[in-house]
């Protein structure tokens, strides 16, 4: 018995050791010199530049938020815009990071894409909109995002009896939303990062990684960021 786990613990270990980041070619050039004074517009134009590459699903992030204790929790949801204001997602308030975000309204976003090998990485508050500035934020997704908001019923995170039960209110909500397009999910909520830190993260094939950071600082002071490099 032992033996067989053992094979099974090295067979993993060598699928790890084995697997590659990815194929090798050529990673873009990264000058920091050359970075705006801000963030904002360098986190759009690699955004872009994943989309561009082909990065699979290059608008999906991992989202970490802290209970009361300080125990991190996360999980991947989709960027809905980035802005002056900040990072825009959407949930449902009720969920774990909803109720985690109510009690801390801080967190930490993750961007992976890794063709390119790049990172980024952001830190700030959150706050909440409020109902229509939310239910906006849902009417502009999908019919199939909105079937699945309303057929939680604010209900995310919370223990499922069954299997049939959520195949059962995907159909009571897929009628709903044929019939009221316009339907809200009144738990659905859109939330802001306002961020006071962001880090951009160039592999390079030698492994002189480029660390960049902004820091928010003092009014008036570079635009308002600091910057600087980290070791890798
Ligand atoms: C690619 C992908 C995108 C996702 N996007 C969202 C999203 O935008 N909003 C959301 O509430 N959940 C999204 N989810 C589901 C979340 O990862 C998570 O399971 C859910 O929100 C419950 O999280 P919580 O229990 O920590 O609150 C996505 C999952 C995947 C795999």
């Amino acid at each position: 018995m032992g033996g067989t786990d053992d094979k099974a613990a090295e067979d993993f270990r060598a699928l790890l050791r084995g697997l590659r980041v990815r194929e090798s070619g050529e990673l873009p050039a990264f000058d920091p010199a050359t970075a705006p004074r801000e963030p904002l517009p360098l986190f759009r134009r690699w955004l872009r530049e994943a989309a561009e590459a082909g990065v699979p699903g290059p608008h999906t992030m991992m989202l970490a938020t802290a209970d009361a204790e300080g125990r991190p929790s996360v999980r991947t949801v989709m960027l809905h815009d980035a802005d002056e204001q900040g990072w825009h997602f959407g949930t449902h308030r009720t969920s774990r990071k909803g109720r985690e975000l109510a009690v801390r309204p801080y967190a930490a976003l993750g961007f992976d894409w890794t063709e390119q090998g790049r990172q980024v990485r952001i830190g700030g508050r959150v706050t909440a909109a409020g109902p229509e500035e939310s239910a906006a934020d849902l009417r502009g997704r999908s019919p199939a995002a909105l079937t699945a908001a309303l057929a939680g019923g604010g209900r995310q995170s919370e223990v499922l009896g069954s299997y049939e039960e959520l195949v059962r209110a995907f159909e009571a909500a897929r009628e709903r939303v044929e019939r009221e397009p316009d339907a809200t999910a009144p738990s659905w909520t859109l939330y802001v990062l306002a961020a006071d830190e962001v880090e951009f993260y160039q592999e390079e094939e030698r492994r002189r990684h480029v660390r960049l950071r902004y820091r928010r600082a003092g009014e008036g002071e570079d635009g308002g960021w600091r910057r600087e490099l980290l070791w890798p």
